[in-house]
């Protein structure tokens, strides 16, 4: 099947018993039925017991359901709206965090132009450029924002110098970024004249059904305000309106990404162990973390775009199973990069690390080859004509070559290459895989109660 996920266990299973995966295979079913069962119970509003809540198994068959037009014809409304944005700005402003942020950073890393805000407006398709704010709390990184809108966007009659905004939190009342919506907002109404039309129609939010970013765009009158549905927790909700909306802005084929999700959804449910990648990717993990103590989970990506798939991750595997003081480590690194940093500690420091590597088979552009050279000062002659991505292959075969024979497992999450559709099976890959983990091990993915503690203290700290 063409652009399919696939996962190679192979360098790993030497390091787990076969009576274990075996051992293991009834208790998977059980952590794939329910995980399967949960969406039904959701879809069908049963009573959920106290043990379960939250539960946001809303995620699984939101793709399938998106594709046929469900939710109002959303994802037709994301595309008329999306369009009608794009024409309108050239900078797009995102203000989100965590679950609000970090899937859309992913996308666009992935999937756009790696240069994509210095191209010019016909270079980029003509879709706007992306800023994104409200994912920290830092003064130079806002001053920086609102100094480059004041430095670019003069005269708001012109295309090229008008700017919007894409507010994006399910609760609607995070700290950061209720902050940032306020100071770019007032910025906003600044530039256009507060209560006129441009100011209203260039401001798109992205909301739960009630909270105070709802209760702000109703008394606004935003045109276009798309739902976070309940039953979809925030870093669940990358394929909702979070993710979709702001990549349909950007030109990202929002539909093949839906595709890519509902497939691989399609076959966790009915492929059998061996054949699933999500269950075999989890028996893996867990077996090696359980016998063997490797609790440190490394993403080990191959390609600068892959970056912020991987600090998606981190966050989901953090947040979902990080609790009871149990889950697993997450920890993100970008090769050959960081072989340069980490390299060492991951040959010869504790063994108590797995190794996933996160693999493009083929780059989307046309592979660059080193240049013969008259004088070879450098001595590369010899690899004249070699491309980058065999370098990059070398390096990729060669660095788990070294891994093995230290006595370390690696195993490989494959994609034949990275498009809107590659990307949509790994974002539900990882959602399912955390989700079906945590039922095997009896922890609710959902929820984060962990995270309230610092907003409770940093509200008081401020007075409030
Ligand atoms: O996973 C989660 O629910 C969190 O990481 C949230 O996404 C994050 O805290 C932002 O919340 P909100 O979208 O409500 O602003």
């Amino acid at each position: 099947m063409p652009n399919r996920l696939r996962y190679d266990a192979s360098a790993a299973l030497p390091f787990i018993q076969p009576a274990a995966l075996r051992g293991l295979k009834p208790s998977l079913e059980a952590a794939r039925a329910e995980t399967v069962a949960d969406v039904a119970d959701l879809r069908q509003k049963r009573k959920i017991p106290e043990d379960k809540l939250p539960l946001d198994a809303g995620f699984i068959e939101l793709p399938t359901e998106l594709l046929a037009g469900g939710a109002n014809k959303l994802l037709s409304r994301i595309e008329a709206s999306a369009k009608r944005l794009r024409e309108q700005i050239d900078i797009l402003v995102s203000l989100g965090i965590g679950g609000s942020y970090m899937g859309l950073r992913a996308i666009f890393e992935a999937v756009c132009h790696p240069y994509h805000n210095d191209l010019t407006r016909s270079e980029r398709g003509g879709v706007p450029r992306l800023y994104f704010e409200g994912d920290n709390v830092d003064n130079d990184s806002v001053h920086g924002l609102l100094q480059l809108l004041a430095a670019h966007c003069k005269n708001p009659k012109e295309l090229t110098e008008r700017w919007g905004i894409c507010v994006i939190s399910k609760s609607g009342g995070t700290l950061e970024t209720a902050a940032a919506f306020r100071i770019f907002r007032n910025a906003l109404d600044a530039y256009y004249g507060a209560g006129s039309e441009l100011a209203r129609n260039l401001v798109v939010p992205i909301t739960g059904e009630v909270g105070k970013l709802r209760d702000v765009s109703n008394a606004a009158k935003y045109p276009d305000v798309f739902p976070i549905p309940d039953g979809v927790g925030g870093r669940f909700s990358v394929l909702t309106a979070v993710g979709l909306y702001p990549a349909a802005v950007l030109g990202v084929d929002i539909e093949a990404m839906l595709r890519g999700a509902a497939d691989m959804t399609e076959q966790f449910r009915s492929a059998p162990q061996g054949e699933n990648p999500v269950l075999d990717y989890v028996a893996v993990c867990h077996l090696l973390e359980r016998d063997r103590g490797l609790k440190n989970r490394v993403l080990s990506t191959w390609g600068k775009r892959l970056e912020a798939v991987g600090l998606w991750y981190d966050q989901l595997l953090a947040e979902s199973l990080g609790k009871h003081e149990r889950g697993a480590f997450p920890l993100t690194v970008v090769n050959t990069r960081d072989l340069h940093s980490r390299g060492q500690q991951h040959q010869e420091g504790a063994k108590d690390k797995l190794i996933t590597n996160l693999i493009v088979e083929k780059p989307a552009t046309p592979p660059v080859a080193l240049p013969k050279t008259a004088d070879d000062h450098d001595k590369l002659n010899m690899y004249a004509g070699k491309t980058i991505p065999q370098i990059l292959a070398a390096a990729t075969a060669g660095t788990n070559q070294a891994y093995a024979e230290a006595g370390r497992p690696t195993a490989s999450l494959i994609l034949p290459g990275l498009d809107a559709y590659a990307l949509g099976q790994l974002f539900q890959f990882f959602m399912l895989a955390t989700v079906v983990e945590g039922r095997l091990i009896g922890i609710n993915p959902y929820g984060q109660p962990g995270v309230e503690a610092y907003k409770k203290k940093t509200v008081a700290n401020l007075g409030g």
